[in-house]
């Protein structure tokens, strides 16, 4: 049985450090892969920085990581869709409640991963670009197709137009960035915000329009561009977009309703480790204050909002019907591309914190990457 390591992060609000870690067979209905590459996200320093006061679940020592691109090495009795020596993305969810599994962690040689939370890729696809898909994927997947959120028409091969357009607040993001793809290939029109450099990337995916977010009247411009469409609803990424997609999406007509990735503060404000407690009580009450002003104001505005946890796809039969019937074929026809494109940034799991630190620090329609050998 092959030996594996992992980047480990042993107790809360501790740096990642490498170290053995089991070499786990997979369950029935989950494939082994044997990682190549592994993205970084938001999430990743968001749990670092948190503490408890998100993903409170979590036993310690732990495994995070969402990303993974490798080979399956082990199928699980029940898999019907894979065999050994597949090429694979995988959206692993070792730090999800009903998991709470380091074997399931993406920061480590070997994972375990769902069956419907991987995709075969095409041969030209290296595993380093591979990598950015999965949670990008699965948030956008969740906020457009769930029935609790924009309950949208399914992506295929050949959508027609649809006659609606979608805002999606944040397209050059990682989020954002798949959200355009999928809402294409459903059929909609997607309407987006970028900073003005990342225009032409967010129209090559397929927005027909860009806005930048930073516009003094950028809400104005967009309201007065969705006059006369019918809007199937909008999706709100980074700090400012919920509020801003509320005052929108109110005074639009069709479906009245924003899913949002991105809570009104920022964690980051928590990533220095010797921050008080004061600190810590003063942000708390900012994050629940923003959240209720942006519960009234969407009340007010008859606007639903909801958040999204990227995760929750696996068990509603959306994960099955992106990740099995639509993606393989979308990616070998290039008609999905991985986006945004990766940035590699390290070598081996030792680099892994490195990497986490550079996602905190910002990133432009990127994704930080690092190759597992
Ligand atoms: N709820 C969930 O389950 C879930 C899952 C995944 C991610 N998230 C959250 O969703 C957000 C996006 O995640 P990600 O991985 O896609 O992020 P990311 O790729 O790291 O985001 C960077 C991008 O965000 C854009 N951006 C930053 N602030 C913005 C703003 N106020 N308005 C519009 N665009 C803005 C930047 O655009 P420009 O460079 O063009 O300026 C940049 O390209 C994060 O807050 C993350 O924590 C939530």
């Amino acid at each position: 049985m092959a030996s594996n390591d992992a980047a480990w992060m042993r107790e809360k609000k501790s740096e990642l450090t490498v170290g053995p870690a089991p070499y786990a067979l997979p369950q029935n209905n989950q494939i082994l892969i044997k990682n190549h590459a592994v993205a970084i996200n938001p999430l990743d320093w968001i749990i670092q920085c948190a503490g408890g006061l998100t993903y409170r679940w979590l036993k310690y020592p732990t495994i995070l990581g969402s990303d993974i691109s490798g080979e399956v090495v082990e199928v699980g009795s029940k898999v019907k869709t894979f065999k050994v020596g597949d090429r694979v993305i995988g959206h692993a969810v070792g730090s999800d409640k009903d998991s709470n599994n380091p074997a399931e962690g993406g920061f480590q040689n070997y994972t375990a991963v769902l069956e419907q939370m991987a995709c075969l890729i095409p041969d030209f696809l290296p595993y380093e670009s591979a990598a950015v898909l999965p949670l990008g994927l699965s948030t956008a997947a969740c906020a457009l197709y769930q029935s609790d959120l924009l309950g949208l028409e399914l992506p295929s091969s050949s959508a027609v137009s649809l006659g609606r357009t979608v805002l999606i607040w944040g397209g050059s993001s990682s989020v954002g960035s798949n959200a355009i793809q999928l809402a294409k290939a459903s059929g909609y029109e997607v309407y987006t915000t970028a900073s003005p450099k990342n225009f032409e990337y967010v129209l090559s995916l397929g927005a027909a329009r860009a806005f930048d977010y930073r516009a003094p009247n950028v809400n104005e411009e967009i309201i007065d561009a969705l006059q006369g469409r019918d809007v199937a609803g909008a999706i709100a990424i980074g700090e400012t977009g919920a509020a801003s997609c509320v005052k929108i999406i109110r005074k639009c007509s069709g479906n009245k309703f924003v899913a949002i990735t991105t809570p009104p503060v920022s964690f980051a404000e928590l990533s220095d480790s010797n921050h008080s407690r004061f600190k810590t009580t003063k942000f708390v009450a900012r994050l629940i204050g923003s959240n209720i002003k942006l519960q009234l104001d969407a009340r007010s505005a008859g606007v639903g909002v909801k958040y999204i946890f990227g995760t929750t796809l696996k068990s509603n039969g959306i994960a099955e019907a992106i990740y099995g019937d639509f993606l393989p074929q979308a990616l070998s026809e290039a008609r999905y591309v991985a986006a945004p494109p990766a940035k590699v940034v390290g070598e081996g799991l030792e680099d892994i914190q490195k990497a986490i630190r550079l996602q905190q620090s910002g990133v432009s329609a990127e994704k930080v990457v690092v190759k597992i050998t």
